[in-house]
């Protein structure tokens, strides 16, 4: 029987039971790396974990979790160790997004966001990073976007999130550099999942909007290239090129004219 590189590897997704991460679980099993499904949705996670593991014969199990709760990501660590599972990569995909006007939109569900996108990322880093490093031997994809290059009105606190994800990411992989271990941000542009449905993003020229399997595909491939950071879609790379040669009073209202999001 032919085996494959990835053969007994296991990745842990967070965000799994839709949109990207769903998209990431099944390019994972299909590369014949074990899973571990995370998310709030236990349902959703159970469904997938079944589908994979019959249709690539790897080995699924779910991670029912809330990231927006302390404590959280520490509860996982602990169960996935007691489980006597050993991550190999690990997916830092879950996250939410309010769009609004920051003074409008609810202070908790914005403190929320920051819990998921930016402590437990964080987080979650930490905890897994440890035995990678011991092991001289991992990869961590984390997922920012392209709103981390710019500040986006109405989208103030998630886009300032996402910088937060690119810088850390940039910076832990220079820090990681030789251990072993690789740390790569990916950074889709707009990406048809629920995340987006409904709201002002999710109305851009669908020549704008990318498939999850096709952003997934790409994160997988820089991951497994262990490159830095990658910028999904020749557009979007385009679109971020641009951004960095501009002054940031044009950069700021062209991400108004992107984003004119009233509080849903
Ligand atoms: N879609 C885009 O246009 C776009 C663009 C750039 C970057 N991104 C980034 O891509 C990532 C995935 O987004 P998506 O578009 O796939 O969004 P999505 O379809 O809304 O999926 C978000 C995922 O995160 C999980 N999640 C949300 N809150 C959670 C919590 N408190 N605890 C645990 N899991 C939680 C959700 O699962 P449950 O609800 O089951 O918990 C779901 O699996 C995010 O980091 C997002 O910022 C998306």
């Amino acid at each position: 029987m032919a085996t494959n590189e990835n053969d007994g590897q296991c990745a842990l997704v967070t965000g799994a039971s839709g949109g990207l991460g769903e998209a990431l679980a099944r390019v994972l099993a299909a590369n014949k790396f074990n899973l571990v499904l995370l998310a709030r949705r236990r349902d959703k996670l159970q469904d997938l974990a079944n589908e994979l593991s019959a249709a690539h014969g790897v080995r699924t199990t779910i991670a029912p979790a809330d990231l927006g709760e302390p404590g959280a990501a520490q509860a996982v660590f602990q169960a996935v160790n007691d489980a006597g599972t050993q991550v190999d990569l690990l997916v830092n995909n879950a996250g939410l997004l309010v769009e609004g006007q920051f003074n409008a939109l609810d202070l908790d569900k914005q403190l929320q966001l920051l819990q998921v996108n930016i402590v437990a990322m964080t987080a979650m880093t930490h905890l897994f990073l440890a035995p990678m490093l011991a092991r001289k031997r991992g990869r961590i994809l984390n997922v920012a976007s392209v709103a981390s290059f710019m500040p986006v009105p109405n989208l103030a606190v998630y886009a300032a999130s996402k910088a937060y994800v690119r810088s850390f990411s940039d910076a832990l992989s220079q820090e990681l550099g030789g251990s072993g271990v690789t740390v790569t941000t990916l950074c889709p542009g707009v990406t048809a999942t629920d995340m987006v449905k409904g709201t002002e993003l999710g109305k851009m020229p669908s020549m704008m909007i990318m498939d999850a399997k096709t952003v997934a595909e790409e994160g997988y491939r820089a991951c497994m290239a262990g490159k830095p950071v990658h910028v999904a879609g020749l557009a979007n790379e385009l679109a971020v090129q641009w951004i960095k040669y501009q002054p940031s009073w044009l950069v700021r209202a062209v991400g108004g004219l992107l984003n004119q999001g009233r509080e849903k």
